[in-house]
């Protein structure tokens, strides 16, 4: 489900800030070499990112499935200086071009990259996450959430995408399915949670932005 028509959508990408150069030439290469290039945020999700890392100035922020990585420079553009940016992404072939790209970043020196599952990782990344991106697989958001909402300080913010499903939350055909399931039960999860308090986003397929109590 389309919440705003192509029009929209194209004035919007017109009217926001562009990304580098260097960032359109990652999105060509995502386009052509990797499977499912839709997953990459593009330049207005990528701005919006870029706004929270900036007006929060975090010491620590966490990206959790990073795909070709493009999300991470808008997300890392922020960061307080000595702090540390880390990314988790599961797929090992992906990890050429995320530090093919990273390396352009001149915070490139505070930024890490975890190769392997985000359940497993997760426990282990202790850290005060001041800024955290939820971008992985469905059915392991409600686990991830419950490791990292006890890392983070109070005030700290967690995004969290996809949350609206291309309108599947709601019902109606094809929302049966356990992703569909998995992200439903997390937005009830949520809002019943007393350690936070939280905002939907519409913006493109829907942002949760968490913020701890
Ligand atoms: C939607 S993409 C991320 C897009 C990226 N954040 C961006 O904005 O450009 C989701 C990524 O999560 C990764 N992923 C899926 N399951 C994962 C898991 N269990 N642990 C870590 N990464 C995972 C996928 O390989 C994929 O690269």
């Amino acid at each position: 489900m389309e919440f705003l028509s192509d029009d929209i959508h194209e004035y919007i990408a017109k009217h926001t800030s562009q990304a580098p150069e260097y960032l359109n030439e990652l999105e060509r290469e995502t386009w052509l070499k990797v499977l499912m290039p839709r997953m990459l945020s593009g330049h207005v999700q990528g701005h919006i990112l870029k706004m929270f890392s900036t007006m929060m100035r975090p010491q620590y922020i966490l990206e959790v499935g990073t795909y070709t990585g493009y999300a991470s420079h808008f997300l890392v553009e922020g960061l307080a200086s000595g702090g540390e940016f880390h990314a988790v992404e599961i797929n090992e072939e992906l990890e050429t071009i995320i530090k093919k790209y990273w390396a352009h970043h001149p915070k490139f020196e505070q930024m890490h990259l975890h190769i392997g599952p985000a359940g497993e990782l997760l426990p282990s990344l202790k850290k005060p996450w001041d800024l955290i991106f939820l971008d992985a697989d469905k059915e392991g958001l409600q686990a991830y959430y419950e490791v990292l909402i006890p890392m983070m300080p109070s005030g700290a913010i967690m995004l969290i995408d996809n949350i609206l499903w291309s309108g599947k939350v709601i019902g109606g055909p094809n929302s049966n399915d356990k992703d569909t399931k998995a992200i439903v039960a997390l937005n009830e999860h949520v809002a019943k949670d007393p350690r936070v308090e939280q905002v939907i986003l519409s913006v493109r397929d829907g942002i949760m932005m968490v913020r701890k109590l």
